[in-house]
């Protein structure tokens, strides 16, 4: 089965999702919608679309629009249609009439529903109909979100719904899992179970909203919006309508129906019109006062508001047996809410699912929580939970896992790909060193480095790693969320706090050092980014020899938002990049100026495809849309580089002085328009200082070595600024810039 043509049906959030996704893929699309203004206007509210739900917004005219009145007939030709339109079955079985009057002959027909069974949907097709009708459920935002769940009936050709799986899998790069026809199939039945276990639970134990999404985030492993910020930002009105559906569908004695109960507040809110960021504000809400905005949080008991306390509960990586084992408040809220999951999430197996490990990737790629409820069973110890559980009544796999007491239950990860991904080989990989950022990995005859910081933040350590690990080809890649978004700020502030810069100077020398060790070790060095590649992570990447990035990336040098400038070799490696291009060779000035420009303003691209003509990746590097192939992707590449030899080094012809003064006229030219006020213009010397090649009145040939050091020399300038010490301690504290 080919599927070249695909016509998706309802342009709305799920619908413009999906086919903005196929363009991304190169598949000719067509998105229809009612005759109306929602079909003219489809294409602008894809492009316009934040997070970007385009690789390339270039391409936004290969997806084609109509309505299905005038425009139906593009069914005749698709391979694939999908339908997409609101949850209202009277609708559904309507289009599917119309949709099964015409379709080429075996074409698929699926629908995005989230919660209608297939057997409802499908009641008024006949049997040879529904050989061909599946659930294709995608996740918002499509582009980002990994889970696809694909909902098969008793009906259906299985070698085509496995091709259909293989498509989805290679061509659109989703984890596609095979479900049985269930209420909220795996995601959502064990993901909303778990965020109304954390609510009810908050309620009960009288935690603030803060506390308990201080709890159920990053110490879990879970997403930091934890659950009531992720109620905002899915919609409250939503979630009640979700947990309505489940109430109608699920036994009554299923462990659900507790959670789902209504909660007087959560309905108050609903009717003032507070259902969440889309609405007036949710759980929390943010209030203006004479121009500043105060972000605010309700009181569960009252349902007052008051201006946001932070928690820190003092755990800053995910570690969820530290977390239970504490004898206080968070560390009870935490094993009731993790051992309420893990024994629900159990319940399920083997009725709605015989493949656990599906239930873990459901919630890694749909929800991107860092294990699954049966992953965090491992992680406790089978002989743990059940000393510490009460009860585990009518539930088999519990049952048998008492009997066996089998602490290695687990095996693999991503049973549901034939890929060879990172989560697979971990367990067979050697664990040749780990220190408090990073973990060293031996597989085969090569080495794995993994950041394991919050957002995987670089220091020392991490540094560490990555020189120790150069004894092999090495590849740097993890299974979190980002890349890395650069060097650890509050560490630097640490020693900044303390005035011992020295410590600072002596760690960025070792970034710079480590960095060129990548670069020029005698093994191929190949970094495998997805999610955020941003300062230090950047600098990480760019000095790798090879690159496979993933299509979802946010790729960059951002230094200057927070008054610093590059100094892990950021500027030099663009300086380079530049210079290699054929306007470079004619005026020597192009390459300082464009990276001045690319720098001064800390662009970033939010995909390969944008990255490239910044510079931020080259033409050859490996763009991949399935994050599970990285590992692979980045193996090949040390395969084919048996033979590696390091690269020569670079040479910087920089005309000194007169560019300086260039650069600085621009700078004044944004000083007199506001664009930059005091200390961006400070800021920008120090840039214009590095890229101009210092103070010198002739053209020099300088090296990388002058170019580190000339890194180096800006960024403790700054680094030493009461300015720039604020603006980083404004970003550690609001998570934004500061202007000024
Ligand atoms: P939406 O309300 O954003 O969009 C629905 C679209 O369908 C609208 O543009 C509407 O004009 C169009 N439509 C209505 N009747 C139509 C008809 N007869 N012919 C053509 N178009 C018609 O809804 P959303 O959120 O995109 O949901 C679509 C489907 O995806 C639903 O089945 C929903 O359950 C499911 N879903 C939604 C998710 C979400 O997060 N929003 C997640 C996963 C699944």
């Amino acid at each position: 089965m080919k599927i070249n043509k695909v016509v998706v049906i309802g342009s709305g959030t799920m619908g413009s999702g999906i086919a903005a996704h196929l363009c991304n893929a190169n598949i000719p699309v067509t998105l229809l919608d009612l005759k109306t203004e929602i079909s003219e206007k489809a294409r602008d509210k894809i492009y316009n679309s934040r997070p970007p739900l385009l690789i390339n917004k270039s391409k936004i005219n290969n997806i084609k629009v109509g309505n299905i009145e005038d425009d139906f007939e593009v069914v005749k030709d698709a391979d694939w249609v999908v339908e997409a339109v609101v949850e209202r079955i009277d609708i559904k079985h309507n289009i599917y009439e119309k949709i099964f009057k015409i379709r080429k002959q075996g074409a698929i027909v699926s629908s995005n529903t989230s919660s209608i069974p297939i057997k409802v949907l499908s009641e008024k097709l006949s049997s040879e109909e529904k050989k061909d009708f599946c659930i294709t459920h995608f996740f918002n935002p499509v582009r980002y979100m990994g889970l696809l769940e694909i909902v098969k009936n008793e009906n259906n050709d299985l070698d085509k719904i496995n091709s259909l799986k293989k498509f989805c899998e290679i061509e659109l790069g989703k984890g596609a899992i095979v479900c049985n026809d269930t209420p909220g199939f795996l995601g959502n039945r064990v993901g909303v179970y778990a965020m109304q276990v954390a609510m009810t639970e908050a309620f009960k134990m009288k935690l603030s909203i803060e506390e308990a999404d201080a709890v159920f985030g990053r110490p879990m492993g879970i997403p930091k919006t934890g659950v009531f910020g992720l109620y905002d930002l899915i919609g409250i009105d939503l979630m009640a309508d979700v947990l309505k559906s489940f109430i109608k569908e699920l036994s009554e004695k299923d462990k659900f129906q507790i959670v789902a109960k209504e909660i007087p507040l959560v309905s108050k809110l609903i009717k003032t019109g507070y259902t969440g960021r889309k609405g007036k504000g949710g759980f929390y809400r943010m209030k203006k006062d004479n121009n500043k905005k105060i972000l605010e949080a309700i009181n569960l008991e009252t349902g007052e508001y008051s201006p946001t306390k932070k928690i820190d509960i003092g755990i800053e990586t995910v570690d969820i047996n530290i977390l239970i084992n504490r004898k206080d408040k968070y560390g009870e809220y935490a094993w009731s809410v993790i051992s309420k999951i893990i024994k629900y999430a159990s319940s399920l197996v083997p009725g709605i699912t015989d493949k656990f490990n599906d239930i873990d990737e459901a919630m890694r790629l749909g929800f991107n929580w860092a294990m699954g409820p049966f992953e965090m069973l491992k992680y406790i110890g089978v002989k743990n939970f059940f000393e510490r559980i009460d009860s585990f009544e009518n539930n088999k796999f519990l049952e048998d896992l008492y009997k066996s007491k089998d602490e290695n239950f687990y095996g693999e990860r991503q049973l549901y790909t034939d890929i060879q991904t990172l989560g697979k080989i971990r367990p067979s990989a050697i664990k040749v060193d780990k220190n408090k950022s990073a973990e060293i990995h031996r597989f085969k005859d090569f080495n794995i480095v993994e950041f394991t910081t919050k957002a995987c933040a670089l220091d020392y350590d991490s540094m560490d790693a990555l020189k120790n690990a150069t004894d092999k080809p090495l590849i740097v890649i993890n299974e979190s969320m980002q890349f890395s978004a650069g060097v650890n700020l509050s560490y630097t502030m640490n020693f900044a706090n303390k005035k011992d810069f020295k410590s600072i100077e002596k760690f960025i020398k070792y970034f710079q050092d480590t960095c060129k060790t990548l670069k020029y070790s005698k093994y191929p060095v190949v970094s495998a980014p997805s999610g955020l590649t941003l300062g230090g992570g950047f600098e990480v990447l760019v000095q790798s020899n090879f690159v496979a990035s993933h299509t979802n990336i946010v790729i960059g040098l951002v230094e200057t938002i927070v008054g610093l400038v590059p100094a892990g070799g950021g500027c030099k490696e663009m300086l380079w990049r530049w210079s290699q291009s054929g306007e470079a060779k004619e005026n020597p000035d192009f390459a300082p100026l464009k990276v001045f420009d690319i720098i001064g303003y800390a662009k970033t691209a939010t995909s390969p495809i944008e990255a490239e003509p910044l510079k931020y990746l080259r033409p050859e590097d490996k763009k991949i849309m399935n994050r599970n192939s990285l590992f692979t992707e980045a193996k090949n590449i040390i395969d084919q580089n048996n033979s590696f030899k390091p690269p020569d080094e670079c040479k910087f012809n920089l005309s000194g002085k007169p560019l300086k003064e260039k650069m600085i006229k621009i700078l004044e030219k944004l000083y007199n328009e506001k664009v930059i006020l005091d200390h961006g213009m400070k800021v920008g010397i120090e840039l214009a200082n590095v890229l101009s090649g210092g103070d010198t009145t002739i053209e020099k040939t300088l090296t990388e070595n002058d170019l580190y050091q000339l890194e180096l020399e800006s960024f403790m300038k700054l680094i030493e600024s009461k300015q720039t010490q604020d603006r980083i301690k404004h970003t550690l504290l609001t998570g934004k810039p500061l202007i000024n």
